[in-house]
């Protein structure tokens, strides 16, 4: 979806800079999203916001199921490799 039609600015392109440790100020800089009309200033922060929460949630996920041994659980029910 494109959220910036001024710069012509995806959804999938502001998340993929978000993942590369980028916030809303340098994004902005780096694409131009919501320096021209401004109407798309409110979505693209959602869309780093969505983005932002997203990652740590994944992160504490994955290392809980380490260290509760899931992981290790689960590779064991594949069996031998
Ligand atoms: S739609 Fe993004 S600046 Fe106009």
């Amino acid at each position: 979806m494109i959220v910036c039609v001024c710069h012509r600015v995806s959804d999938r392109e502001i998340a993929r800079h978000v993942r590369a440790g980028m916030d809303f100020d340098d994004i902005q800089f780096e694409l131009g999203v919501a320096t021209q009309c401004g109407q798309c200033e409110s979505c693209a922060r959602d869309v780093v916001a969505q983005c932002s929460a997203a990652a740590p949630v994944a992160a504490i996920q994955l290392a809980s199921s380490i260290t509760e041994g899931r992981a290790w659980t689960s590779q064991q029910a594949l069996g031998p490799v």
